[in-house]
């Protein structure tokens, strides 16, 4: 199977202090097409520093990561932020990824307008069209961020990051800021949409039972290195390593699992369904 990201020796060093940091350390890892890969560890090991270098939103201090096999160490300017068209990054607090002086709709053309190919008239279709397909109704259109619920801000999101029609999603916790109630509908959002365009997922997550419904692959991070990856249901069930086993037992699953039905289609009645407005 080819793979629609692959990172290749990624090492990040921030200053702290005015001493070096380590956050990521030679971090390799390929997504499969059309696969889910999870990428789990404690918080601080390194999981959104190397999905931010993946995209070069920052600079790795070495490595290379390659998109759809085009080398975006090699990039800049125009060609690495078309390149970026291809992979759409979903941020973990909805509210603050958004502009608070655009509107829905601005927000949602503000990718198309950068990326600048379409017209007004074709980008106001375009964001019509991912209302629908983020399940805002158009009402929702003039209205700010700060007008909308946590979860109707993540889909304004999605829409963004769907915009120019990716073909890999980076999710950095796209649902743990959102109520309970909410999450298992933006995961089943997500979940549709990777079915109906045939999406490639990098899924961070705190959250197993997530990772577990979503994931086919998973990776498991700790301070700034890859310990154990393999099929999710081998890491997640029987792990390897010490540090993966204490993960899981520190992230008991959910009694029951969440309501995650990952083959499921739109309801027919939206306005029963909380967060699908119309
Ligand atoms: N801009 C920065 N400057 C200095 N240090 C940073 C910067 N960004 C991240 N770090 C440090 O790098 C390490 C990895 O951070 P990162 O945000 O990638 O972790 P994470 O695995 O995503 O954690 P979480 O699960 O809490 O989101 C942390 O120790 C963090 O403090
Ligand atoms: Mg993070």
């Amino acid at each position: 199977m080819s793979a629609i990201l692959e990172v290749d020796a990624i090492t990040k060093v921030f200053a702290s202090r005015g001493r070096p940091f380590v956050a990521v350390d030679e971090v390799s890892f390929s997504v499969p097409e059309g696969a889910t890969f999870g990428l789990v560890g404690e918080s601080g090991s390194g999981k959104s520093t190397v999905a931010r270098c993946a995209l070069r939103l920052i600079e790795p201090t070495s490595g290379t990561s390659r998109v759809a096999g085009e080398d975006l160490g090699r990039m800049s300017g125009r060609r690495l932020r078309g390149l970026r068209g291809a992979a759409g990054m979903v941020f973990q607090n909805p509210v603050a990824a958004l502009n608070p002086r655009l509107t829905v709709r601005d927000c949602i053309a503000e990718p198309l307008r950068t990326h600048g190919r379409a017209t007004a008239q074709e980008r106001s279709r375009r964001v019509d069209e991912l209302l629908d397909e983020v399940g805002l109704g158009r009402v929702h259109a003039d209205r700010f961020p700060h007008q909308l619920s946590g979860g109707q801000c993540q889909r304004v999101g999605i829409a963004r990051a769907i915009a120019m029609r990716p073909r890999l999603l980076i999710l950095d916790e796209p649902t743990s800021a959102l109520d309970v109630s909410v999450q298992a509908q933006v995961l089943n959002l997500l979940a549709d949409l990777k079915h109906e365009h045939g999406l490639s997922y990098l899924l961070i997550s705190h959250d197993l039972d997530v990772v577990r419904h979503m994931s086919d692959v998973v990776a498991v991070m700790q301070r700034g290195r890859i310990v154990e990856s393999g099929p999710a249901t081998q890491v997640l069930v029987a792990p390897r390593e010490e540090y993966t086993a204490r993960l899981l037992a520190s992230m008991p699953p959910t009694p029951g699992g969440r309501a995650i039905d990952p083959g499921s289609a739109p309801p027919p009645h939206p306005s029963t369904n909380g967060e699908r407005t119309r």
